[in-house]
């Protein structure tokens, strides 16, 4: 098929560059000319394992073009797929400038083309904006036998984004008829998929449910974690064989400093605000955000009254990005612990095998080091922000040599602290 994606974002581009490899024709529209310069140069400009060999490959094949032209792409495409930003706005609900630009732009563009078009939301949004983008469309006197609006949302994780593309658990599509049900379908049938179809209402919920519950599980773990500590107890032992229950599932049960990114914090705070709007004051939800707020207040207060006074310290930031496998700094909970203790007088030499670049920009007032091992030498404390792979693998006898005064803070419970002790350690974690 004919394919228009606008926006080359992490979904945009994941999106694009998969569905040239199974075989489409597809424009990748932005308006941001430097990200289409790279892009037509074949880099990618965020970090995304997999994602410049695919782009590199359906460029020479002919099958993925990069443009600014959202017009001529949607003239042409038989599917346009809207996947631009929807960041959260001050008081938590979701800016939708970016939805409602394109669908604008888009609406211009078929004014007076007789071909039907299936118009999809991949963006992120609040429930009735498959209603909002079709009255964009009418308003601007495209007739409505001409096009269909679909939500579909996306629910890739940054990091395995091109594997969970083609292997999702679920594509869900909502839709207001068959005929754009069936086209949507079409397009995903080679991925052999379990497909769902839905009205476009609930399929806008669904991903915001869904993202609500991965964050209630963190924010339970960690209210559990929390009790942990002042009972003696482990959480990784207590979250362990909680998990073990099928009907709960181990995943997403890690107690830490909580969830951050583009995705889960943003995508919380607009279904609280979606719901308020509708009358209803949510209760659980508001409370999963507040947990996820005290974890990071927590830390820091154990940060700081462990080395007694924060001022003169020197600390080691192991990991930046809000996730490994990485370079997205969006809400990542090493930027609050970093500014608090920068606030309180600490230096920071900090490591991140990916997300330096992007927080050079965040993240001036620290010092930026090659390797664990250059960041944690002469370090007053060790803090582990991020669970990259590599972390885990440091040789501990080197590491404790290195370091000034030998506490570590755990922020992800990556390592046993039986192991830590024995190698000299003064180990801090979460809910241990
Ligand atoms: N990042 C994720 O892991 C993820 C996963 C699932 C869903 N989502 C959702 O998908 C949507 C996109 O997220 P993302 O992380 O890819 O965003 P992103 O910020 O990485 O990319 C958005 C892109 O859209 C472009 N853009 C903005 N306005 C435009 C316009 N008017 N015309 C053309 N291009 C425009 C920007 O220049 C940018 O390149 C959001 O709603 C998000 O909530 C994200």
């Amino acid at each position: 098929m004919k394919l228009a994606v606008i926006g080359t974002g992490y979904v945009g581009l994941v999106t694009g560059a998969c569905f040239a490899n199974l075989g489409n024709d597809v424009v990748c529209v932005d308006k941001d000319k430097a990200r289409l310069l790279l892009l037509n140069k074949r880099q990618v400009p965020f970090y995304e394992p997999g994602l410049p060999e695919l782009v590199a490959k359906n460029i020479t094949a002919g099958r993925l073009r990069f443009s600014s032209d959202i017009a001529a792409a949607s003239k042409k495409a038989e599917v346009i797929f809207i996947a631009v930003g929807t960041p959260p706005q001050a008081d938590g609900q979701a800016d939708i400038t970016a939805v409602a630009e394109v669908a604008k732009s888009i609406a211009r563009a078929l004014k007076g083309v007789k071909k039907f078009k299936v118009i999809v939301n991949k963006s992120t949004v609040p429930v009735g904006m498959g209603d909002f983008v079709t009255k964009v469309l009418t308003d601007n006197r495209v007739p409505e036998k001409y096009f269909s609006v679909v939500s579909n949302p996306e629910f890739l994780r940054e990091g395995s984004a091109i594997s969970d593309f083609l292997n999702p658990d679920r594509i869900v599509i909502g839709a207001s008829n068959s005929r754009a049900f069936n086209v949507i379908t079409e397009l995903y049938r080679s991925l052999k998929a379990h497909i769902i179809f839905t009205s476009v209402k609930s399929a806008e919920l669904i991903k915001y449910a869904s993202n609500a519950f991965l964050a209630t599980k963190i924010s339970f773990i960690n209210e559990i974690a929390n009790i942990c500590e002042r009972v003696g107890s482990d959480v990784s032992e207590v979250a362990y064989a909680v998990g073990m229950d099928k009907r709960i599932g181990r995943e997403f049960l890690n107690a830490g400093l909580g969830y951050g990114g583009s995705c889960l914090p943003k995508d919380v705070s607009a279904l609280i605000h979606v719901a308020r709007e509708a009358g209803y004051d949510p209760k659980i939800l508001a409370s999963v955000n507040e947990v996820n707020e005290y974890q990071i207040d927590a830390f820091i207060g154990k940060i700081s009254k462990t080395l007694k006074t924060l001022r003169g310290r020197t600390i080691a930031v192991l990991g930046l990005a809000f996730k490994p496998e990485t370079d997205d700094l969006r809400e990542a909970p090493s930027i609050k612990v970093i500014k608090a203790l920068v606030k309180g007088g600490v230096k920071i030499r900090a490591y991140d095998p990916a997300a330096e670049r992007p927080a050079r920009k965040i993240l001036p007032e620290i010092d930026f080091c090659s390797g664990v091992y250059d960041a944690i030498e002469g370090a007053d404390a060790i803090v582990f922000i991020t669970e990259w792979p590599e972390f885990r693998d440091i040789d501990l006898i080197k590491a404790r040599k290195l370091v000034k005064q030998p506490y570590l803070f755990d922020g992800r419970n990556i390592y046993d602290p039986k192991r830590m002790r024995e190698a000299g350690f003064k180990y801090i974690g979460v809910g241990r």
